[in-house]
């Protein structure tokens, strides 16, 4: 969500904050700041917009210092507006801070610091912390973060400076993510690796309710009870895809060309051809557990949670369990037996969704087995759960999520067939399913090949303001997914719906002005949506359909076609989504939208 990073060493501050925030500004970025400190004070500027629109402000204020701290925000508590980005500052001007999460109580602190005199300039909840840090303040910033903290209750990573402790940045975390980078005589402060690429390999990650204090001479690390720490460095390994989108105009159309490689990522050295098995060295430490799992409760958010209903069929159909599926933030709200024979399979590209965090933490607590699927290695959900697999699809940088999308079906479907192949499913079936996914990459290739045709029919339909989706079975949740990536970056109106269910409702809105893009398979569903065609065309509703290749009926009835290969009906929708991402891409492309960084989102969404 929101982006920390912070610095301290002997080169100027202030162009490592802010290239580390363009490394963060995918997370949030309605507005952003930075403090730098030099010769005991404090010189904070502060911007709404994009990292560049702060980088215009500082140059015309240059900023010398050696160590300070910076933020992209994403809004939650106050508009965004100059007042309200990050750092925050104490009464003095002295202290400053930057924070990511939720204070809950900030309204209670906030009255009570107001009634001791201290003065608020902006309207979130953040502030507290620099008055709180204040209050608590008598020459040590270590000392004083650790009262102000026993205060504050909510989820927060923090990082926060004082102006006369040469160079010295003290970092906290509960519930936010923050990492140590280590550098020769300098430390980085930052709320993800990726921030550091350029600086540093090294990091130590902070636990919930852990502090450090770093300095150019060194660094060590707390617990809120004030006692020392030790903790193992981390070499992350290094990918500046950042500095370079690769010949394409966007991230998301380079990720959604990544797909192939994505895909084969997600499945090499997974399969066991000659046992009709997949191996998944992830969740061998559970493996006897897994075998005896009968309920899986899949909680996720956003298209990970579209996985997930794709991820419902798939289990269903290759294995014997029972499969429920939940949107992650209304998880708590059910009320689900679990025992010992339930496992709950949370699935996240960032592994920071605070909302799969909180499924899982209810889940933790019903003695259910706690099983991930996760892009970013070591990340919050990876940490917490009992075993998980990694997707590997590489870093995703568009704010709507594509390869990891196809990554998640394929993941899902080898855990599957791990299950399946201990409940009953044939070495034959098991075979057929390897055979199948090994050629996805290529089929992929094919879709990607017809983008001329894609672009030419997006063009088309750029004119509507409306737009239903429907698919049956597999192309449900990716008739929910076209609709989503449509909604996300082009800003158009979009449902996504069973197409069962499209005579219960909205079929009362079809007419000429709102046009339907039906995903059909050649299988059991087939016919059946060859009939809601037919009732859509009936009312002048335009068609587009992507379909398997080489229906002939089809053709006939629907005004525009996109077809794609053939798969099992399985896999079709690793397939299928591929030209509902193009098509959203150049709707979006036509109307000029900001495709990378769409208005309101984030992509790691770090509150509930
Ligand atoms: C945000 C992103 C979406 C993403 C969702 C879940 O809303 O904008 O693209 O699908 O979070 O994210 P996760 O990292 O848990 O998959």
């Amino acid at each position: 969500m929101c982006g920390i990073i912070g610095y301290c060493g002997d080169k100027a501050a202030r162009p490592i904050l802010l290239d580390g925030l363009k490394r963060l500004e995918y997370r949030g970025y309605d507005s952003a700041g930075l403090a730098v400190a030099d010769q005991g004070k404090l010189a904070v500027v502060r911007a709404v917009g994009k990292v560049s629109d702060l980088e215009k402000k500082g140059i015309a204020r240059p900023l010398p210092g050696h160590f300070g701290i910076a933020h992209t925000r994403w809004a939650t508590h106050g508009r965004p507006s100059e007042e309200n980005a990050h750092p925050h500052c104490d009464c003095r001007m002295e202290i400053a801070i930057v924070h990511n999460g939720i204070i809950e109580n900030y309204l209670d602190l906030k009255e009570e610091l107001l009634a001791k005199g201290h003065a608020f300039r902006s309207e979130t909840d953040s502030e507290v912390i620099a008055h709180l840090i204040e209050e608590s303040y008598d020459g040590d910033l270590e000392k004083a973060m650790l009262r102000a903290v026993q205060r504050l209750e909510g989820t927060f990573g923090i990082a926060a400076i004082h102006a006369g402790s040469d160079r010295q940045v003290v970092i906290v975390r509960r519930g936010s993510p923050i990492i140590i980078g280590i550098g020769n005589n300098e430390f980085f402060a930052a709320s993800d690796a990726g921030a550091l690429l350029p600086y540093t390999q090294k990091v130590i990650s902070l636990n919930d309710d852990e502090m450090a204090v770093l300095h150019p001479a060194g660094y060590h690390i707390k617990n809120l009870n004030n006692e020392f720490l030790q903790k193992e460095i981390e070499i992350r390994e290094t990918r500046d895809d950042l500095a370079d989108k690769k010949g394409y105009e966007h991230f998301m159309l380079k990720e959604i060309f990544e797909q192939p490689e994505a895909i084969e990522n997600a499945f090499r050295g997974r399969l066991i051809e000659n046992e009709g098995v997949s191996k998944l060295g992830g969740l061998e430490p559970v493996l006897e557990r897994l075998k005896n799992v009968k309920k899986l409760v899949i909680v996720s958010c956003g298209t990970s949670y579209y996985a997930g209903l794709c991820g419902r069929y798939i289990f269903e159909s290759l294995s014997e369990l029972h499969v429920e599926v939940d949107v992650a933030s209304e998880f708590r709200y059910r009320k689900l037996k679990m025992d010992a024979n339930t496992a709950v399979l949370a699935l996240s590209q960032s592994g920071e969704t605070a909302d799969t965090i909180a499924a899982i933490r209810e889940a933790k607590r019903k003695g259910a087995l706690i099983l991930g699927v996760v892009n970013v290695v070591g990340s919050a959900i990876a940490q917490i759960t009992d075993a998980g697999v990694y997707n590997h699809a590489g870093p995703e940088y568009g704010v709507a999520s594509t390869k990891i999308y196809t990554s998640q079906l394929v993941v899902l479907t080898l855990m599957a067939l791990l299950i399946g192949r201990y409940q009953g499913l044939s070495f034959t079936e098991g075979s057929a399913l390897i055979q199948a996914i090994k050629k996805l990459p290529r089929q992929v290739k094919k879709i990607l090949t017809d983008i001329e045709h894609i672009k030419k029919i997006a063009q088309e339909y750029a004119q509507y303001k409306d737009f239903l989706f429907i698919g049956r079975q597999l192309n449900y949740p990716t008739a929910m997914e076209g609709a989503l990536k449509l909604k996300e970056i082009s800003y158009i109106h979009a449902e996504g719906y069973p197409a069962g269910e499209m005579k219960h409702g909205p079929i009362s809105l079809i007419d000429e002005n709102f046009p339907t893009v039906a995903v059909v398979s050649q299988d059991s569903t087939f016919d059946k949506m060859l009939s809601n065609i037919q009732e859509i065309k009936a009312r002048n509703g335009r068609v587009l359909a992507v379909a398997s290749e080489g229906s002939s009926r089809i053709a006939d009835a629907c005004d525009d076609v996109i077809w794609v290969p053939e798969t099992l009906p399985l896999l079709q929708p690793v397939l299928n989504i591929v030209p509902l991402q193009l098509f959203a891409y150049f709707i979006a492309r036509s109307k000029g939208c900001d495709i990378d960084k769409p208005r309101n989102l984030a992509k790691a969404v770090t509150v509930e």
